[in-house]
């Protein structure tokens, strides 16, 4: 039973709607695609998909979740989702699919053991991280080894087996040689 006025909030949604636009925004449970061109109005239907849900169905905002590819269409996202349903809008998941990832990680990281104040490296943080890890056991990029001691162990290695080579590895690791 949708109150008096949920329902004039609906009846106001769905008047700003084609037929084929109030369909979608209707649909009932399950998957639904919309396939349609640029600027014939996906977004107002997406938004106002959202609005219906939490009008109709009594659906709290932070069970919902808009995933978008850039910032800018999640910033859109969001704005017109604000417009339509006003208080509670900011409580809704709306973001791209890396943000939104990010917020499940940081949310859920001590259930995977990681701290929720991980930091997500780019690519220069990447190569600078890969540069001082090869300073520090003295490898060149084109990986030869600059360590005489390092060198010298490997030849002693190379008649290992694989099951001891990585023993020999794990214990020359340990005392900062290789
Ligand atoms: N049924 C409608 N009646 C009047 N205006 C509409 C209707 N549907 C969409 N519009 C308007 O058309 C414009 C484009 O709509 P919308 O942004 O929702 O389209 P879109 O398909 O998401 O566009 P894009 O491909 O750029 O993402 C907007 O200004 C929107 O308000
Ligand atoms: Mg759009």
């Amino acid at each position: 039973m949708v109150a008096e006025s949920s329902q004039a909030q609906i009846d106001a949604l769905l008047a700003r709607l084609n037929p084929p636009q109030q369909e979608a925004v209707t649909h009932g449970d399950g998957p639904l695609l919309i396939f349609a061109g640029a600027g014939s109005g996906k977004t107002r239907v997406l938004t106002a998909r959202i609005a219906y849900l939490i009008a109709s169905r009594r659906v709290w905002p932070d069970r919902l979740l808009a995933v978008t590819f850039t910032n800018k269409a999640a910033r859109e996202m969001r704005g017109r989702v604000e417009a339509l349903v006003g208080e509670g809008a900011e409580k809704m998941w709306v973001g791209t699919f890396h943000s939104t990832a990010v917020k499940i990680l940081r949310r859920e990281a001590q259930r995977i053991g990681i701290r929720s104040s991980f930091v997500i490296f780019d690519e220069d943080d990447t190569r600078a991280a890969l540069k001082r890890v090869l300073d520090e056991l003295r490898l060149d990029p084109s990986g030869r080894r600059t360590s005489p001691t390092a060198a010298t162990r490997t030849r002693s290695c190379a008649a290992c087996t694989s099951h001891t080579k990585r023993r020999c590895a794990a214990r020359a690791g340990s005392t900062s040689t290789i």
